[in-house]
């Protein structure tokens, strides 16, 4: 019997497990010192999601213009059924997880199903992680839920790994913020993670009309923008740097020969910026440009090589009438 002022159990805090990298990854000075401080300057996509960055993150799936989470959330809500019916997972596992909101149409679909399952969702950004699983812990009560933190260009390896069938799930096109050798690597490595029978669900954007894509990265709300300067934020307080997001700007735009997004900074000025922490200093020009992020469009045919050459075969295949988003239902068969 709980006595008043006790917590009950969907109550208390829910802790996220660290997943061991199965190799190093470079740590945020080593990616600066390796990006940053080297021409042409770049810098990785993850620090934009501390958690001011992963709240910005989903501001920008609110815009008008970013139709991705728009169009794959339908795509979700009409077919989770299908999937559900399809792979009946005893866990899935969502890497770069986020908010968890899209999710939520596939345990809809369980309940209609009457199927339980654990949910272990992956990200690198801990309060996201923390906050979706305290919302999904109260709305599914049935949901066995793991969260757990780490880097997934640390590897998949150490992924937890529970008997039954397992649905892997990687939405919102983050693919296509990999370079095409990461991606392969990736793909390869959720394979290596892949028990025969079991499934790998992905979202990834398509190449479409450029006024479109363009659009979806300059929001007239300045909301990309500012998750973009949110880096140099990110920056100022690991590495004692000082930037001031004023004297940069946002530039997003669609590069037709690599079919991608690119998200730079551009400096608005000439201009010295110190990082105390590794006590280097980096001279900007006025109108240098920092490359924040690559965003890759695909043709459906890119896809499907993607995962046969990794041996995935696709079990189903969703798009909407405008061929905007491709929800792909992939599964390792047995050999
Ligand atoms: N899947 C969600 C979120 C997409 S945003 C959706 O479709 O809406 C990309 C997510 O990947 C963010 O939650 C971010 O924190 C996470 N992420 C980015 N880089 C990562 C990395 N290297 N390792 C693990 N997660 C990462
Ligand atoms: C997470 N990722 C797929 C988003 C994208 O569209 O590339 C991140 C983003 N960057 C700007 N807007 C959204």
């Amino acid at each position: 019997m709980m006595q008043a002022g006790e917590l009950k159990e969907t109550e208390y805090p829910i802790r996220c497990m660290r997943v061991q990298p199965t190799r190093p990854v470079p740590d945020i000075v080593e990616d600066v010192r390796n990006g940053l401080l080297r021409s042409p300057r770049t810098l990785p996509p993850k620090y934009f999601y501390d958690g001011h960055g992963s709240r910005l993150f989903d501001r920008i799936c609110e815009t008008p213009e970013y139709y991705p989470t728009r169009t794959e959330d339908e795509l979700l809500s009409k077919h989770s059924i299908d999937i559900i019916a399809e792979a009946l997972p005893d866990q899935i596992i969502e890497i770069g997880s986020g908010s968890s909101r899209k999710t939520r149409r596939l345990f809809d679909a369980c309940e209609v199903h009457t199927h339980t399952c654990e949910y272990a969702p992956f990200d690198v950004c801990e309060p996201a992680l923390s906050q979706a699983a305290t919302e999904l812990r109260s709305e599914y009560e049935w949901l066995y839920i793991t969260p757990l933190v780490g880097d997934y260009h640390a590897g998949l390896g150490n992924l937890p790994a529970a008997e039954g069938v397992r649905l892997l799930v990687f939405l919102g096109s983050t693919i296509g913020n990999f370079t095409p050798e990461e991606t392969k690597e990736f793909i390869d490595e959720i394979k290596r993670c892949m028990r025969p029978g079991d499934y790998f669900l992905l979202g990834a954007d398509r190449v479409k009309d450029t006024s479109v894509l363009n659009a979806a990265y300059n929001d007239a709300e300045g909301i990309t923008a500012e998750f973009n300067l949110n880096v140099l934020r990110v920056l100022n307080r690991e590495l004692g740097a000082n930037f001031n997001l004023q004297s940069f700007s946002h530039q997003a735009f669609f590069n037709e020969e690599f079919s991608r997004i690119e998200m730079y900074l551009i400096s608005e000025i000439k201009q010295n910026i110190h990082l105390a922490k590794i006590d280097t200093t980096i001279c900007l020009d006025s109108g240098e440009k920092i490359l924040t992020e690559i965003s890759r469009k695909f043709h459906f045919s890119e896809l499907e090589s993607m995962l046969i050459d990794s041996d995935l075969k696709i079990v189903k295949h969703f798009q909407p009438a405008n061929q905007y988003f491709s929800l792909v239902l992939a599964q390792l068969s047995a050999q």
